[in-house]
């Protein structure tokens, strides 16, 4: 399975933060914002990514990621010139995904909790059709809205309802087979000129081919969107982070204990982030694994 990081748009409610600099690479605390999505797909096993961006932010997000075999990834990189919808990727990534089946994560998702791995791999072990997943909000009108029946089927999506079927939304993360290409290949802009992310799962709805799972109470799915909800993210990860003394989303890590790259190239990565925080962490997994 392939993976695709989306990370364009205007992030124009965040302005003037990002007046000159993108979203995705604004910090959340101790690492950029990217660091998260992409340890998300890492998560789900995921090594083979294309990121998609701006055509101006394109090198800075070269310069952070290069070409992933620092972690043991291959990350190829494309251009949305515009933000003509998150559906669109699937155009983009065409050549890309060829007749893979392939992930999508909006590089301002942030996905933290028990079991996350556990069902990831739910989502990954599902050999054809597309997986989405719900989160329980307290105001659900901002969202993609997914209605589920007492079996847990999915029985409706709507794009920001004003009078929403459920509380669950539809978080930035979604799972799809060989298909997508051609389904979203077809799709036509709507009113707001964008190839909508909706009307693609609704194809796989109305195909019977839709599962829907739903985050459990306690997890934490937050988006990085507007200056409120980043400093709420970056005091979430904080906390947690102080607490365990554990880091949510360190990529070098997650590819250390996936074995896609070896104490040694562990090693190397903690001397790059010498005298910080973050490189002490690196350095305190191989000690800590000797005792
Ligand atoms: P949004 O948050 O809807 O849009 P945005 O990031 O441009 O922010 P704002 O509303 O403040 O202007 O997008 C969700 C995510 O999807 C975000 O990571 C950007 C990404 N995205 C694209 O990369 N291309 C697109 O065409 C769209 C619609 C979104």
């Amino acid at each position: 399975m392939k993976g695709i990081l989306l990370a364009g748009g205007t992030g124009s409610r965040l302005y003037p933060l990002t007046a000159t600099y993108c979203k995705q690479l604004l910090a959340v605390y101790d690492k950029p914002l990217i660091y998260y999505s992409l340890a998300t797909l890492m998560l789900a096993g995921i090594r083979e990514i294309l990121l998609i961006s701006r055509p101006g932010d394109l090198p800075l997000f070269r310069q952070l990621l290069s070409d992933g075999s620092k972690w043991g990834l291959a990350i190829e990189y494309a251009t949305q010139a515009e933000p003509r919808g998150i559906a669109e990727a699937f155009v983009i990534g065409r050549q890309f995904t060829g007749q893979n089946r392939v992930a999508l994560v909006l590089g301002d998702n942030i996905f933290v909790g028990h079991g996350l791995k556990r069902f990831l791999a739910r989502a990954t072990a599902q050999p054809s059709g597309a997986t989405i997943f719900g989160y329980w909000v307290s105001d659900p009108r901002g969202f993609g809205v997914v209605e589920f029946d007492a079996k847990g089927n999915v029985l409706s999506i709507e794009e920001k309802p004003s009078e929403p079927r459920s509380h669950y939304a539809v978080t930035g993360l979604y799972f799809y087979d060989e298909r997508v290409v051609e389904f979203a290949s077809g799709l036509r802009p709507s009113s707001r000129g964008e190839l909508e992310i909706t009307d693609l799962n609704n194809i796989y709805l109305a195909a019977g081919a839709l599962t829907g799972l739903r985050f459990e109470r306690g997890f934490a799915w937050l988006d990085a969107g507007t200056p409120e909800s980043l400093l709420e993210a970056a005091n979430y990860v904080s906390a947690i982070e102080k607490r365990q003394g554990l880091k949510i989303a360190c990529v070098e890590e997650i590819a250390w204990r996936m074995g896609w790259i070896d104490d040694d190239a562990l090693a190397a990565l903690a001397l790059a982030g010498n005298n910080s925080s973050y490189g002490n962490y690196l350095r305190s997994l191989l000690l800590e694994q000797e005792i």
